[in-house]
């Protein structure tokens, strides 16, 4: 059974193939395979694949690393991309550029994200199909490439046959953070409900061996004045330096999103928001302590990615590979459980990005939501719910609309098509700014976008 990863030079690589070797019984995994288009910076990585493969955990999965399709496809059971188009150099541009007219500068969220989407498209498009080409008949691409809900969109509109699923890790990173803030050891014993777009949604319930636990959590967070556990904060204004690799969702930035729960919960303490809505309900407050100089792009480049490839080279240096060099944990384990899920046909409950086909009656059939499915051999059996209230249902829809339009503009290549999605999205104020922003946008991606007329 081949695994290949879409995006093999990525600081995630290590972790996630951590994550399917210590799952390798499961998985019957004889071969991983590393694909990326930068090679230099894939072989790095590969290094450290190699380690922990042939050293650490002194398995007998066979390692290819290749920037060849054909290589890496072949008969390859499982395909788990997370290519970052334009790598961290654009996304310091998706999160610099609004920054500058005034709005929200994020990687997946507002105007950042709707131009890292229009980078992803087609790469991930041109990957599809050489993966029908060269995979296995029955293959599964478990796609974490983000912005995954303008992905999804771009799959479903363009390759709807494919056999992809869309994921987030977010949900997940949120009921870590449940766990850790009341002392719950097993976080699988958390059960949860929620409904949303990607990076747009909401917890609706959680329940810990059958009890409710969303009931006890509001109360921590209203308590404390933040969703972060004691042991992550070195005073109420700032985050402490765990270890290098540790919860990398409590770090630098990340701090203005958890303290953001609590602000939303102040207002709407019926359901757990996802992080992410933090960037449309605050907009504001979030363009006025982002440093426009310095953001989340800078922070990683800083942190994890040169912590990883300065490890690699001590390691290559000296023989020895330091602890706290990458990051394993709940990011891979998601995909590999997911895989396993598929593989072993064995219907456990997972989050994922669908076609919505009635899951949430008021929201489109066509819609591309992120829900509660079992999942098994043929993929989700997605869970129906009630319709969701009004305020939520707005939102989304304003969302999905603004996405749905900036994937058909990409895909027409129509300028005014962009624009309306721009125009439409929360965090931009008024059309006149959604222009300059455009526009300086088609300046900075000119090397990646389809031209707009
Ligand atoms: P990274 O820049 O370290 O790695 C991305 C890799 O993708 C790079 O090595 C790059 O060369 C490669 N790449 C770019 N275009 C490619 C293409 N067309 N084909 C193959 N490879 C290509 O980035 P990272 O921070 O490690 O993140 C990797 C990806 O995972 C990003 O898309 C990120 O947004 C995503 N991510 C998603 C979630 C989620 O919840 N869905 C969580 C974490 C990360
Ligand atoms: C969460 C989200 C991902 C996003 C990541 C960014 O895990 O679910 O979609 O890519 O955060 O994290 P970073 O550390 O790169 O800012
Ligand atoms: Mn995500």
């Amino acid at each position: 059974m081949i695994i290949t990863l879409i995006g093999g030079g990525s600081t995630f690589t290590p972790g996630i193939v951590k994550s399917i070797a210590l799952r390798r019984e499961e998985l019957d995994v004889t071969e991983i395979r590393l694909f990326d288009i930068d090679k230099e910076r894939q072989d790095k990585v590969a290094v450290v694949v190699d380690w922990i493969l042939h050293k650490e955990l002194e398995c007998d999965i066979k390692l290819t690393v290749t920037t060849d399709p054909k290589t890496a496809y072949t008969d390859a059971s499982f395909i788990f991309a997370q290519m970052r188009v334009g790598k961290y150099a654009m996304r310091e541009q998706d999160e610099k550029i609004p920054l500058r007219h005034g709005c929200v500068g994020q990687e997946t969220c507002g105007c950042g994200g709707m131009a890292y989407g229009m980078r992803t498209i087609f790469p991930m498009i041109e990957a599809i199909d050489d993966v029908e080409k060269y995979a296995k008949p029955d293959y599964w691409i478990l796609n974490y490439s983000n912005p995954a809900s303008i992905v999804s969109e771009a799959c479903r509109r363009l390759r709807p046959n494919a056999r992809i699923i869309n994921i987030c890790d977010m949900p997940i990173a949120i009921i870590d953070m449940v766990a850790a803030a009341l002392g719950i050891e097993n976080k699988k014993e958390i059960v949860y409900d929620y409904f949303g777009l990607n990076h747009f949604g909401w917890f609706t319930s959680i329940e810990h061996n059958g009890k409710d636990i969303l009931t006890p959590l509001r109360k921590y967070i209203k308590e404390n004045e933040i969703f972060l556990p004691a042991a992550y904060l070195k005073s109420n204004s700032s985050l402490a330096k765990n270890s290098k690799t540790g919860n990398r969702h409590a770090k630098g930035s990340w701090y203005y999103v958890w303290k953001g729960e609590y602000e939303i919960m102040e207002n709407f303490p019926e359901m757990l928001p996802n992080t992410y809505l933090n960037y449309y309900l605050q907009q504001k407050e979030f363009v006025e302590h982002s440093d426009p100089d310095y953001t989340r792009a800078n922070e990683v480049m800083d942190s994890r990615e040169k912590n990883l490839f300065e490890g690699i080279d001590r390691y290559l240096e000296t023989g020895e590979l330091e602890k706290d060099v990458f990051y394993a944990g709940s990011h891979g384990d998601w995909i590999a459980d997911l895989a396993i899920a598929l593989k072993n046909d064995t219907k456990a409950r997972f989050l994922v990005i669908t076609e919505n086909k009635g899951a949430l009656p008021n929201m489109p059939h066509d819609a591309m939501v992120e829900v509660p499915a079992y999942v098994g051999k043929n993929g989700p059996e997605v869970i129906a719910q009630n319709p969701i209230p009004l305020f939520q249902q707005g939102l989304m829809m304003q969302q999905l609309n603004c996405e749905k339009l900036l994937v058909e503009g990409c895909i027409e290549g129509s300028y005014e098509k962009v624009l309306q999605a721009f125009t439409l999205n929360k965090t931009v104020p008024s059309m006149n700014v959604a222009k300059a922003v455009l526009d300086d946008m088609i300046v900075a991606n000119k090397d990646y976008w389809p031209e707009l007329k």
